[in-house]
């Protein structure tokens, strides 16, 4: 059984991840989900618990909400033990900046400077975030380092707001998995 990890961040789509969950693991892959700490203001952690059937982590150290423990005070670098993919879906305009600048100051981007496995990332937010100089800027970097991303769609904004930066449809972002774990 192929395992992934699945990111999901602060962003208004997160809700649109359990839906994800649910279709990987019906599809036969073992879903580890990392919450980042913004993300539980939008989504709970038991969802993605009951869901997946495996613990979901959010903090790295012990004693911190969201702390899943069991592996040994070191998650940020043993979830990617046997990881095929680690695969951020909501991923927000601050994940994005974070990865490609290489902070790790949480518990996702930590684990995505460990992991080895490829990375795909489904950004979602408002059409003049995705638009932004800052962020197309930081894909590029993240581009050039393999990252895949699969691209949002053209539509109205939660805000109201035009154009590009809702998350992907579920189907694509589901073959893009399938394409980066074959
Ligand atoms: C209700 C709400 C919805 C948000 N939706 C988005 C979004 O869709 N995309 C995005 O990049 N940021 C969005 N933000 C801003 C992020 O939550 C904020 O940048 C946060 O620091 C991201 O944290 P994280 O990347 O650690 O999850 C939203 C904020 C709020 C309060």
């Amino acid at each position: 059984m192929k395992k992934i990890l699945l990111g999901v961040t602060a962003s208004i789509a997160a809700y649109r991840a359990q839906e994800l969950a649910r279709m990987l693991v019906k599809a036969g892959y073992s879903v580890h989900t990392i919450l980042t700490e913004n993300s539980l203001h939008l989504v709970a952690p038991l969802t993605f618990e009951t869901l997946t059937g495996n613990p979901v982590h959010t903090a790295s150290f012990p004693g911190v909400s969201g702390w899943a423990g069991g592996m040994g005070g070191m998650e940020h670098i043993r979830l990617k033990e046997g990881a095929s993919l680690l695969l951020v879906a909501p991923a927000t305009a601050d994940i994005i900046g974070k990865f490609a600048c290489g902070i790790a100051d949480d518990l996702l981007s930590t684990t995505f400077l460990s992991v080895l496995c490829p990375v795909v990332m489904a950004p979602a937010m408002n059409p003049n975030m995705y638009g932004h100089p800052a962020l197309k800027a930081n894909m590029e970097r993240l581009r050039s380092w393999g990252v895949t991303f699969v691209d949002p769609a053209e539509g109205a904004a939660v805000c109201g707001d035009e154009g590009y930066g809702k998350l992907a449809g579920l189907d694509d972002i589901f073959r893009a998995v399938q394409d980066a774990v074959r």
